[in-house]
């Protein structure tokens, strides 16, 4: 039994004609997201040795489902990297990635999940997919660069896919084990409000030129927030909402799923205007590592 299934068209990072990239055809916020992005895709390695701890129990399928979408994920990074290395002035990409790496630890490889089971894990999992294809398509359509397009249309897909996967894993795991439907709520409602955390915004501090000397989380949220959430359309949270309901509560009901995609655009245009107005800077001193 495979838990992920294959791509429809197998690729590789080297596969886009970057060379076709033009540059004047990114704004220079969606530069800064990609940048953002790239880093945290790149530390796919991280968040494969996390879950292959935490699934250590659950066998070869489980094992050889996270190899493989350990290996897409640090697909995702490097065809990142080359899109901003084309699409922008040159883009210290080592130098933010070392940086990155000391300045936010990712959670302990202690074989425990940090959602305390791993059903609670496959839950916020199901989650970050289900958001990183949101995401992906969001950019999509803001990009007017054909090659761009391109890229963000595979990483879309693939994301669908990860979902699916996760998505498979859960239903096997609460089979075993259930899950209150409390629980899924819990973990999936806060895992979605964790979008804000040091995880992306000390990514987005380290691209940003013109950030503040000092990492201050709330201050880089409202910047990176206020690039981001003007993108979404209803129609992609409508899709978000289809892969997350679900999850959360068992339904694949269509007006619960309109429901909460109208809930997550209120709560996305409350949250950019806030940030487009925020007048002042939280004071947050720089992560320290997590024991996750
Ligand atoms: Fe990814
Ligand atoms: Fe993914």
């Amino acid at each position: 039994m495979s838990f992920l299934k294959p791509a429809a068209r197998p690729w590789r990072a080297t596969d886009f004609n970057y060379s076709w990239v033009m540059p004047h055809q990114f704004d220079a916020d969606l530069v800064y997201i990609l940048r953002t992005t790239a880093l945290v895709e790149s530390r796919a390695d991280q968040y494969g040795d996390y879950l292959r701890a935490v699934f250590a129990t659950r066998g070869a399928p489980w094992r050889e489902a996270i190899d493989r979408w350990n290996h897409e994920e640090a697909e995702h990074g490097r065809a990142l990297r080359r899109l901003c290395e084309t699409a922008d002035a040159p883009f210290a990409f080592d130098r933010h990635m070392g940086a990155y790496l000391d300045g936010v630890a990712y959670h302990a490889c202690d074989g425990h999940s940090v959602r305390g089971s791993i059903a609670g894990e496959l839950v916020a999992r199901c989650i970050v997919e289900a958001l990183a294809s949101t995401f992906y398509r969001v950019l999509r359509d803001s990009c007017r660069d054909e090659t761009g397009r391109a890229v963000l249309h595979t990483l879309a897909l693939d994301e669908a896919r990860h979902y699916g996967m996760f998505h498979a894993m859960l239903q096997a795991e609460t089979a075993r084990s259930p899950l209150s439907r409390w629980r899924r709520i819990r973990v999936g409602l806060g895992r979605m409000l964790e979008l804000s955390d040091d995880q992306i915004m000390f990514a987005a501090w380290l691209v940003d030129a013109d950030a503040s000397p000092r990492y201050r989380r709330a201050q880089t949220a409202r910047r990176y927030q206020a690039a981001l959430y003007r993108r979404y359309r209803f129609e992609h949270l409508y899709f978000a909402a289809r892969l997350i309901c679900p999850v959360l509560f068992g339904s694949r009901n269509d007006v619960l799923g309109r429901a909460f995609a109208a809930g997550l655009w209120l709560g996305l245009r409350l949250r950019g205007s806030l940030s487009r107005l925020g007048s002042r800077a939280s004071r947050q001193e720089l992560p320290r590592a997590r024991h996750c």
